[in-house]
């Protein structure tokens, strides 16, 4: 297994959109096992999805474990909520958004029905709420080419993009 390099915020590629996966051949596992380490070894993840990583055309693929032990794995491969309801309004942070102390309150449905598949093309279909639910729905964003920091308005979205601006100054000042 390898770990996969990380995408940052601006980085252009992180508006790809992951490609279905088709095929569940030793490919695709050998690309979730490696999501999964990268996940791992990073400290406060709880998702990782495939479009957020160093793949040449990353797949519809994230995976999830937000347990205090790390052993709650669950990966989903072409994820799509069906149903929706409610509305939470929870604060989100990401990997991918430099630095990852950067969090912002996002609108997000409470409550969602999903289908998608597991890594050996399987069906799920289940539902989430609560902080299971705003996780899935920010890691499909992510497959759908979009951040967190997408859903902001436009005056908390700026005053975000200059603090990063700030932080990737400095941080290239000390090189
Ligand atoms: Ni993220």
């Amino acid at each position: 297994m390898s770990k996969i390099d990380l995408l940052h915020y601006p980085d252009p590629r992180l508006k790809q959109q992951g490609e279905t996966v088709d095929i569940f051949n030793d490919e695709i596992q050998r690309i979730i096992d490696n999501m999964f380490e990268t996940h791992y070894a990073q400290e406060n993840c709880a998702a990782l999805a495939a479009t957020q990583l160093d793949f040449i055309n990353p797949k519809r693929i994230t995976v999830i474990d937000y347990s205090s032990n790390k052993d709650e794995p669950l990966c989903l491969v072409n994820p799509k909520i069906i149903e929706r309801e409610g509305e939470q309004n929870e604060f989100e942070g990401c990997m991918s958004v430099y630095p990852s102390h950067i969090h912002a309150k996002v609108k997000r449905d409470y409550w969602i029905r999903v289908t998608a598949q597991d890594r050996h093309g399987n069906p799920l279909d289940f539902e989430a709420e609560g902080y299971k639910a705003k996780c899935i729905q920010h890691e499909l964003d992510h497959l759908n080419g979009m951040i967190f920091l997408d859903r902001l308005k436009p005056f908390k979205r700026k005053m975000i993009d200059d603090k990063i601006r700030q932080v990737i100054k400095q941080l290239k000042r000390k090189i």
